[in-house]
């Protein structure tokens, strides 16, 4: 590990919607059934919004707790970056609203599009703003409100989602800190973008364009072929950041993969030759939460006391595009 200070994370905070949705009051929506949902996905509930909520009230609780874990004031921040696909408006942008809501006057605000793996690209980005500008703070929030274009008349997309955000606080490690992101990959992969869609409401198909039809406006997936993909892309990004560092796969102490379904979870793990207890796994509770999904399970292994200091951590990650993405750190 080399002794060079890196950008690292300095806390973590997550917040979801208090409303629960399980696989039971989903077998009253759609023909499937909580057996069906566990054995496939691993998933038994996911929280999504109300009516009327926005997914900005959650990015903001989750900045806040982020902040105050770190004992960083809003003022403080100067980047606020949210990876997101469901932003409460096009414009403005998510990052805008927290930037207000957390009255952080001094700090830029963009959110950037990577579909789930969102959370990992923005962490890159923080990655770079801090090594350009040692003194800086950035506040990577992934945040995601998939039940807003969550078809429920579809089992075979409906069941898989959740809503929720999870934010990190990224900042310069001190000098002869084992603490930082030692690598990362950012990949894509647009030859089979048509397997996973969401193409209402952008500016080929504007709201209420009768061209399209009405499934359009909400995710629409191929899922075995997805799954396919899911798993070639995570154990190639996941393989190749270990051996371009001159790590084993046993040197990992925490494996943060994104969590889309505990079969793929599983799969790489194998691949992997990893135990259980290295492998964060919390699709259980939330479903898959895209660009959310890492940062909340990073927020929740640090609570559970799976993350020490200078414990080498991996996170990666695939989505809709398809993207790719993984990040090696020591914690
Ligand atoms: N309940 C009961 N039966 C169902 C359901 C359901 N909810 N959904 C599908 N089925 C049926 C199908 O109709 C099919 O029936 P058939 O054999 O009679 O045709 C059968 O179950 C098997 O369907 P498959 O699609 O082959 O099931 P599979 O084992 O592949 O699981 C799943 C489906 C869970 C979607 C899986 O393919 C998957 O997880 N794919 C990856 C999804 C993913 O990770 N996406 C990430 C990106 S999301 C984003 O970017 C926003």
């Amino acid at each position: 590990m080399s002794s060079k200070p890196l950008a690292y994370i300095l806390s973590t905070g997550m917040a979801v919607p208090k409303k629960v949705l399980t696989n039971h009051d989903l077998e009253r929506m759609v023909e499937t059934s909580d057996e069906w949902i566990t054995e496939r996905t691993g998933i038994k509930e996911r929280h999504i919004l109300e009516d009327g909520e926005v997914i900005s009230t959650y990015a903001i609780e989750a900045g806040k707790a982020c902040l105050s874990s770190a004992g960083v004031a809003p003022e403080e921040v100067d980047l606020i970056i949210c990876a997101t696909l469901t932003p409460d408006f096009l414009m403005p942008s998510l990052a805008i609203l927290v930037q207000k809501g957390l009255k952080a006057e001094r700090a830029g605000a963009f959110d950037l599009s990577a579909t789930c793996s969102g959370f990992l690209y923005a962490l890159a980005m923080a990655n770079c703003v801090v090594a350009f500008k040692p003194s800086s703070k950035v506040l990577v929030i992934g945040a995601e409100a998939l039940s807003r274009k969550t078809n429920w008349q579809d089992r075979s997309t409906c069941v898989l989602f959740g809503d929720g955000a999870g934010a990190v606080l990224v900042g310069r490690a001190q000098e002869g800190m084992n603490s930082g992101i030692i690598d990362f990959i950012l990949g894509a992969d647009g030859s089979n973008w048509e397997l996973l869609t969401l193409k209402g409401g952008g500016s080929a198909f504007p709201p209420f364009d009768e061209r399209l039809p009405k499934e359009d406006y909400y995710i629409k997936m191929q899922g075995r072929e997805v799954f396919k993909v899911a798993v070639r892309m995570m154990e190639k990004v996941a393989l190749e950041l270990l051996e371009r560092n001159n790590l084993n796969p046993e040197d990992i102490d925490l494996l943060i993969p994104h969590q889309a379904n505990l079969r793929i979870i599983e799969y790489l793990r194998e691949r992997l030759n990893l135990p259980k207890e290295k492998v964060m796994v919390n699709i259980h509770k939330y479903g898959n939460t895209s660009a959310a999904s890492i940062p909340i399970a990073l927020h929740e292994a640090s609570l559970e006391g799976r993350l020490k200091r200078g414990d080498l951590v991996l996170m990666v990650s695939f989505g809709g595009g398809f993207t790719f993405a993984g990040v090696l750190m020591r914690w």
